[in-house]
């Protein structure tokens, strides 16, 4: 296909508004797929995306189209992942691409989301076309949501798709379709690039494939990649054989060559994705290109937790779970860890809690473990009395108060779209967590709010909490802004005069009484009573914060419970042993492990 033949470009769009019924809708149009295969949704292709309704893994597909104009395109849909925890991947899709539709659900309208990537993409100088989607709907205001288009987003919407207007369409009944691929054709400008030049290509994602190893999908700036090519990752500094090079259609399709313009993907025998970093430039070992695509960054791990298995006899279990997940995800880590109230388990880095979530949901459903997770914890850099610098991932590794200078926790940017109603409740969630408000705009009845916040207040449960105080109408995105100083403290919870080290959590100073109260409260009722009174406190260093006292059982209770007849005293030493599996010693204290994950689920 020659070059002004070529289309590439990814669909934004917030979830839910379509995204995946639209392309599948294209493919189906192209002729990609029989009616029977049409019967499955293509691109969503794992069950927790397809149940959570999100995106997780770029998939790409190559159609070809029969325009109007009489010409065949080669149209290759970059799908991107659709949560910010995944920004660097998106930035990466899109950089593989000249263009993007930008799908906004037309009873919904534009969503915080879904404003984060159309400035990424504009950032890319991509060619962008408004696609109104689910006009069908009886609450569809397709002149609403165009105004707001470009009102907020400030792209033209409002005239005819033929003169640069937003493209309407319903995925669900095929409506428009026709003309979605006509915009792509028309606006949508052709990549450029030298084919006989040295290779360069960008790794935009990588993926593990039982049968053919790491698969790597790519687009080619310039030059040809081929089978028994010689290829040099120029970042990673590794060599690979070339062995497969192909397309999805989206069935898998072997070609000859990719070459510059094009997207696909490639197999050199690589065993596992962490030996393949997105955004990397891959070139020919013989004649290689002089520079490396810019925009190189490597993912780091900013939010971490601990992992461990309610059965100990489940370590090993998690252990391999744990080693299958990360041959699929490279952007995961975890080394062993050690609790002396849980046992042994994994100390955990993802990309952000949502990352964190579907590890924790597989690791659950797909491996069948059952899990107790820490409170999930952020990167703190501590400035030691000794001008020596440390990062603390975990909470229980904080070093003792006399050796720290000062400390410094990472500050995200967070824009929340909210209705009007809701706006109050949201501000004061914000304030609560030492937000501080940047700026407040409001369009048509929404507000759209900013914030600079504190991650660390955002890792306990900000998100669920904005979704119930706005009833689910509020969405947040946010990006790092780096780190600042805060006077931060390690808080202790002592069960009997016994530090409970999986309990055991950085907070801002000022933050301390509350949750510490908070904390012991939830623990008073969850621990049991035992034949003797329990304190259970919340310290800072030596300094007890919060209190409460679970009183002791009384003596005859037990009596009367262990005599009686042998049978029942049997039933009785039984579920007495079922329960020990599921508690926790801690000193001469039991603590259940329900405790653990309520105290930790913090509110
Ligand atoms: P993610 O994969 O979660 O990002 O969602 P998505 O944007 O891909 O949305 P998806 O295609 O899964 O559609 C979301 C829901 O809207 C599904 O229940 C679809 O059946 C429905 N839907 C999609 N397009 C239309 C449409 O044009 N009209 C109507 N009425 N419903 C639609």
């Amino acid at each position: 296909t020659p070059l002004a033949n070529i289309r590439n470009f990814s669909i934004i769009a917030h979830i839910d508004h379509g995204k995946s019924t639209l392309a599948d809708r294209l493919i189906q149009k192209t002729g990609g797929l029989s009616d029977r295969e049409m019967s499955e949704q293509v691109l969503d292709n794992m069950d927790i995306e397809r149940e959570r309704g999100i995106t997780i893994k770029a998939q790409t597909v190559r159609l070809s189209y029969t325009a109007s104009d009489g010409e065949t395109y080669q149209l290759n849909l970059m799908d991107t992942p659709g949560h910010v925890d995944f920004a660097y991947e998106v930035s990466r899709s899109l950089a593989a691409c000249e263009g993007a539709l930008l799908v906004v659900d037309a009873a919904q309208g534009v969503e915080a989301q879904t404003l984060a990537n159309v400035y990424q993409s504009i950032e890319h100088d991509h060619e962008i076309v408004p696609v109104l989607n689910k006009v069908d709907l009886p609450a569809a205001d397709p002149d609403r949501v165009k105004a707001e288009i470009e009102d907020i987003v400030g792209l033209p919407a409002q005239g005819d798709w033929q003169d640069g207007g937003a493209v309407l369409t319903s995925a669900k009944t095929g409506l428009g379709t026709e003309e979605v691929l006509e915009a792509i054709v028309r606006r949508i400008p052709p990549p450029t690039g030298d084919a006989e030049a040295p290779l360069k290509a960008m790794l935009v994602d990588s993926w593990y494939d039982p049968y053919l190893g790491v698969v790597i999908l790519v687009r080619v700036m310039q030059g040809r990649l081929k089978k028994g090519l010689s290829i040099k990752f120029m970042q990673a500094g590794t060599q690979h054989l070339v062995d497969r090079v192909g397309c999805f259609g989206p069935k898998r399709t072997e070609l000859p060559e990719l070459k510059a313009g094009e997207i696909g993907f490639i197999t050199a025998q690589i065993k596992e994705v962490a030996e393949t970093a997105v955004g990397d430039t891959i070139t020919t070992v013989k004649n290689p290109t002089d520079a490396p695509l810019p925009g190189f960054k490597e993912v780091q791990p900013v939010v971490f937790c601990g992992l461990f298995p309610v059965d100990a006899n489940d370590f090993d279990k998690l252990k391999e779970s744990l080693g299958k997940l990360r041959l699929n995800d490279a952007s995961f880590q975890w080394e062993t860890e050690s609790s002396a109230a849980l046992g042994f388990g994994f100390r955990c880095g993802f990309l952000g809690l949502l990352h964190l979530e579907i590890i924790q949901e597989r690791l659950s459903r797909e491996y069948d473990l059952d899990l107790i997770t820490t409170a999930p914890s952020v990167v703190y850099k501590v400035h030691m009395t000794d001008g020596t610098l440390r990062e603390l991932h975990n909470p229980a590794d904080m070093p003792e108060p006399v050796k720290v200078a000062n400390m410094e926790e990472p500050w995200i940017k967070a824009v929340i779209y909210v209705p009007d109603d809701y706006l109050g409740p949201i501000l004061k969630l914000c304030q609560d967590r030492r937000g501080i408000q940047q700026n407040l705009t409001y369009v048509g009845g929404r507000a759209q709010v900013t914030y600079e916040l504190p991650l660390n207040e955002v890792v306990f449960d900000f998100y669920d909490r904005l979704k119930s105080i706005s009833r689910g109408y509020a969405s947040f995105d946010y990006e790092q802004i780096g780190y600042r100083e805060g006077n931060l403290v390690k808080m202790n919870i002592l069960v009997n005069g016994e530090p409970v080290d999986a309990l055991s959590m950085v907070v801002h100073r000022s933050q301390a009484e509350a949750r510490g109260r908070q904390l012991c409260e939830r623990l008073k009722d969850l621990i049991p009573r035992h034949l003797f009174k329990i304190p259970i406190q919340a310290a800072i260093g030596g300094k007890v914060i919060a209190r409460e006292t679970i009183s002791a059982m009384r003596k005859d209770v037990t009596a009367k419970c262990y005599g009686g007849d042998i049978t029942r005293k049997k039933k009785l030493l039984e579920k007495q042993k079922a329960g020990k599996a599921r508690m926790r010693q801690y000193g001469n204290v039991d603590i259940p492990q329900e405790a653990f994950i309520a105290a930790l689920r913090m509110g």
